[in-house]
């Protein structure tokens, strides 16, 4: 008897190490891997090796998704940290948050002049009883923890899409619409210059990682809608709109018109669909058709992405229009490009 439980308690540790370092999957979906890192858009690839530094060795997936974005918060040519399109009054403001595995979550928003947005939302979760800091009571938190006032100054690109911008100063809010066919005119009418290279009008960049001890975290880190209104704030600081883990189940992320995904609470959404036994990519998709059925043909205005990862290692994204892509990495030499499925 003895003997018969022991080799049932082994097969099940055999089996579940089976399961989740990715020969085999439960819910007949691409076999899960672990760890695995993915994230939004194209930028995503450089982020992705930051992270996969960390999880390649063992480390914690709360690391990974901190060290991977700060990543893209450190270049000078997106729209994420403090190279990036202004508000429409001038001024780069800065929004992040992140979440571990122990449903312990920071956030920081309306950020001016601070270089890692990302880094001060892991000390709010970490340093304070609270979640969310804003404005110029979260630059003076992180300037008390050590964080330099960086210069106003724009970057090179950014004043000169703000100048442009400025020749009609038309308040058109839109979002990551680049690729698809649907909105070649909101493009021309918004997007000053980053659109003619299709690199600049991406808002955001979201990340969610499984790491080798099966534990989930994600990040989230933009400077919102360019020229958008002074003290607009979109969906990325909002643990549950712009990023949600549940290390039980999953971790969700999203990138795109930030009141849309808000409406919806998007990325615990998704994480709930993921609850009640969809894949990565399906909840994702639920989460996207949800915020269709609202807007109605409004939502060809629109561009909204969601990216999901399971906590078999699963993973998945989709989006309303053609032109959002994700990059997963499972190895050093499987960091890959994948464009979202849409559904208009
Ligand atoms: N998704 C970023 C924003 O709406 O600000």
């Amino acid at each position: 008897m003895l003997q018969r439980r022991k080799f049932l308690e082994l097969s099940s540790i055999g089996l579940s190490a089976i399961t989740f370092s990715g020969f085999t999957s439960k819910s007949g979906n691409p076999a899960g891997k672990k760890p695995i890192v993915i994230s939004t858009w194209a930028e995503g690839l450089n982020a992705n090796k930051a992270a996969w530094a960390v999880l390649k060795n063992g480390g914690r997936a709360i690391d990974a998704v901190e060290q991977g974005v700060m990543v893209t918060e450190n270049s000078q040519n997106c729209c994420v940290g403090l190279g990036a399109n202004p508000d429409r009054d001038g001024y780069v403001t800065l929004d992040a948050c992140i979440m571990d595995e122990f449903s312990n979550c920071g956030s920081v928003a309306f950020l001016e002049r601070i270089k890692h947005p990302i880094s001060v939302a892991r000390r709010v979760m970490e340093k304070t009883p609270h979640v969310m800091l804003v404005g110029s009571g979260a630059q003076q938190f992180a300037v008390a923890e050590g964080f330099p006032l960086e210069s106003e100054k724009l970057s090179p690109d950014a004043e000169r899409s703000y100048k442009k911008w400025l020749e009609k100063s038309e308040y058109k809010p839109v979002i990551n619409i680049e690729n698809s066919g649907n909105n070649l005119k909101s493009q021309s009418a918004f997007a000053p210059n980053k659109l003619e290279n299709g690199d600049w009008n991406h808002d955001t960049i979201g990340m969610v990682a499984l790491d080798a001890n099966g534990n989930l975290s994600g990040s989230c880190t933009t400077s919102g809608m360019g020229f958008k209104m002074r003290g607009r704030l979109g969906d990325s600081p909002i643990i549950g709109a712009g990023l949600f883990v549940d290390n039980e189940i999953g971790a969700a992320t999203a990138t795109g018109q930030g009141e849309d995904v808000i409406r919806i609470c998007g990325s615990h959404l998704v994480v709930e669909l993921m609850r009640m036994g969809n894949s990565p990519e399906q909840a994702c998709k639920k989460a996207v058709e949800r915020i269709i059925k609202i807007k109605g043909d409004k939502a060809r205005d629109i561009q909204v992405g969601f990216i999901a990862i399971n906590k078999r290692g699963e993973y998945g994204g989709y989006c309303i229009q053609k032109g959002f892509n994700f990059a997963v990495c499972t190895a050093d030499d499987s960091n890959i490009l994948v464009d979202g499925k849409h559904i208009l």
